[in-house]
């Protein structure tokens, strides 16, 4: 978690607004009933000035999430894209967290957010490793959660709507009110899906395995920067459903996302993993580190400079 610290500016339905005007009333009908659609991206310090990582697949995303909502968003892809630039630009920082969100405005309340009007923000703040440098080194303990990930005939889980977060929220305080840095969630089925804010790979006998989107997942976009990753390095990949168990008995395991980076699970109830080496967990944080600060090559098309 972070403590927002303020910056110079949010852009608020269209215009850089000053960070303290960037206010809603108490009822918004997002506030109330949980209809927004949100993105997280991350900016990285490069030698040529902060760049945005894959900036048009996470508005794409967005742009998706919004579209299974039935939310008609009033600015295109190209719109979004030169707003995040534009903020990162005005607030000055070398990295951080952006934070793009659609949701209900204030006028109507009700269940029908169709007639609520929509407006849209991009905000961003200085943010770290979510599960902490500490947990990116030496790896964090997670706990199987007892709540079950929303699926798609409940709460679409592709689409990245703040309601899916109630969900995420209850496993994540389970995990810390038991001690664990943070939760892992298993499907209705019964088969591993993800973290609350992140996927899930394990490897076994130098096999990386992630469970496929009919899983019930969000598609990171981590997730599939690690599986182009993963082709790199001639590393054997799989997508399949696993349990609860392989993962108890996995040489590695580690967390995909945005927030988290690519951070290794040390432990999983109780249950130490592998060796507590994490060779190619290791060897794709290397080479994330590499994208993200646009030292690989061949990636550069990931990056949007906002110089
Ligand atoms: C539920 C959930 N799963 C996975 C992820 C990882 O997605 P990404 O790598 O695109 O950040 C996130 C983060 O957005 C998430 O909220």
């Amino acid at each position: 978690m972070v403590a927002i610290q303020p910056l110079a500016k949010i852009w608020l339905d269209g215009q850089l607004v000053d960070w303290d005007r960037a206010q809603v009333h108490v009822l918004t009908h997002a506030l109330h009933y949980g209809y927004a659609v949100f993105e997280g991206i991350r900016c990285h310090a490069t030698s040529r000035g902060p760049a945005i990582f894959r900036l048009d697949e996470h508005l794409e995303r967005f742009l998706n999430s919004a579209k299974v909502y039935r939310m008609k968003l009033p600015y295109s892809l190209e719109q979004l894209r030169q707003a995040c630039v534009d903020l990162v630009r005005a607030n000055g920082l070398p990295a951080a967290y952006l934070r793009p969100l659609a949701f209900s405005g204030y006028g109507e309340m009700g269940l029908d957010p169709t007639k609520a009007p929509v407006q849209v923000a991009v905000a961003m703040w200085s943010w770290g490793a979510y599960l902490g440098e500490a947990g990116q080194e030496h790896g964090v303990r997670a706990l199987v959660s007892s709540w079950t990930r929303v699926d798609s005939r409940m709460l679409p889980p592709q689409a990245k709507c703040a309601a899916n977060y109630a969900n995420s929220a209850l496993a994540k305080m389970e995990a810390v009110a038991a001690g664990y840095d943070e939760a892992i969630l298993l499907n209705s089925a019964g088969m591993v899906a993800e973290g609350p804010g992140e996927n899930i790979f394990r490897v076994k006998k130098d096999v990386v395995s992630t469970p496929p989107a009919s899983s019930g997942i969000l598609r990171g976009i981590t997730r599939d920067t690690v599986i182009e990753f993963l082709a790199d390095e001639h590393l054997v990949f799989r997508r399949n459903d696993f349990t609860r168990e392989e993962l108890f008995t996995s040489d590695e395991v580690f967390y995909t996302g945005t927030a988290a980076g690519i951070t290794p699970i040390r432990e999983v109830d109780g249950r130490p993993i592998g060796t507590g080496d994490y060779p190619i967990t290791r060897r794709l944080q290397r080479r994330y580190a590499a994208a993200t600060e646009g030292r690989l090559p061949g990636r550069e098309g990931w990056l949007t400079y906002a110089t």
